[in-house]
């Protein structure tokens, strides 16, 4: 039963309809949340033992569902993390996990971790090193293969970029000093389509499919959205992705070459799930819920109110 404090933290920058949806989820099943900035998480050494304050608790939150993770300066970022990985050492589960979050939050290391467990993923570039970067990028383009740019922190389908010849500007800067490039998959008549399956735990909960108003297929950048089966062989793609990843949850996307073969090209470790849930009868913020009390090992309380 919901009592006045609140038990669950969500960590957000900004709770939106994703936030508002876990929120009342969470309170169906009696559980009050918080939503928590982690600018706003202390870490508290003046005691006997070690603590963690968070915003709006007295106490640590039986559980914290990871809806962002801000960026900041590498000392900030690091930060965030250690404020996870130290509620997860003070016995809170934080969901994702915070491992599987710090993996697969950048790009480059979700590929190697998919092309070491030999799960069909694009070729790509991955290096600090500008030298080793316009070498591999020559020897692309003069094999006629484009490549896709990605901020290994990008999300959104927000600076991704198409390079195929070599007179395009690329802003370095823009990148941090970290180059992430995918090869592009060539989907055929079908470019501008993907598709996105979500996966809790070791379940496909709901596939869709993507078309966007150009070779990206974001919901955030224009693209429109509808149900899809996919086969038994890509679930299994997926949800083997999500494994490799150590996600409890996650939404993968992936494209289909013009020969018919799906590709991974991400993994999400913060999925958003507004589009999908245009295409299911499914209540999906609900299923996401259930999972995370499941890994908090918490009961599920429904609230009589409801
Ligand atoms: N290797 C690729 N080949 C073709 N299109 C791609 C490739 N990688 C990404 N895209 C397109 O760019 C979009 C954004 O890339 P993605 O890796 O999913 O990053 P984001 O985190 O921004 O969603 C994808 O939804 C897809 O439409
Ligand atoms: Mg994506």
């Amino acid at each position: 039963m919901a009592n006045d404090s609140p038990n669950v933290a969500i960590i957000t920058d900004d709770p939106g309809w994703h936030g508002q949806q876990l929120k009342q989820s969470l309170l169906k099943r009696g559980y009050q949340s918080c939503f928590v900035r982690l600018q706003e998480c202390h870490f508290d050494l003046n005691a006997d033992r070690a603590e963690i304050q968070l915003p709006g608790f007295d106490s640590l939150p039986a559980g914290v569902f990871v809806r962002g993770v801000p960026g900041g300066s590498l000392e900030q970022v690091v930060y965030y993390l250690d404020i996870l990985h130290g509620l997860e050492h003070l016995s809170v589960p934080v969901f994702n996990n915070t491992r599987a979050l710090e993996r697969s939050v950048d790009k480059g290391m979700t590929s190697f971790l998919l092309k070491s467990n030999n799960i069909p993923t694009p070729n790509s570039i991955f290096s600090s090193n500008l030298h080793h970067i316009n070498y591999k990028l020559r020897e692309a383009l003069d094999q006629h293969k484009k490549l896709v740019i990605k901020p290994i922190f990008g999300s959104q389908g927000k600076g991704v970029q198409l390079i195929e010849n070599r007179s395009q500007y690329i802003d370095f800067d823009e990148m941090h000093g970290v180059m992430y490039l995918q090869e592009f998959i060539d989907a055929g008549e079908n470019v501008g389509v993907d598709y996105r399956v979500f996966v809790i735990g070791d379940e496909v909960i709901s596939c869709m499919k993507r078309a966007g108003e150009s070779w990206i297929t974001n919901v955030a950048q224009g693209g429109k959205v509808e149900a899809v089966e996919l086969g038994e062989t890509t679930q299994q793609l997926a949800l083997e992705a999500v494994r490799v990843t150590g996600l409890e949850y996650s939404g993968v996307d992936l494209i289909r070459d013009k020969q018919g073969k799906f590709w991974v090209t991400e993994v999400n470790s913060v999925p958003a799930w507004r589009g999908l849930q245009q295409t299911t009868s499914l209540n999906l913020s609900e299923i996401i819920v259930d999972k995370f009390l499941d890994h908090c090992h918490l009961a599920l309380n429904h609230d009589q109110r409801h």
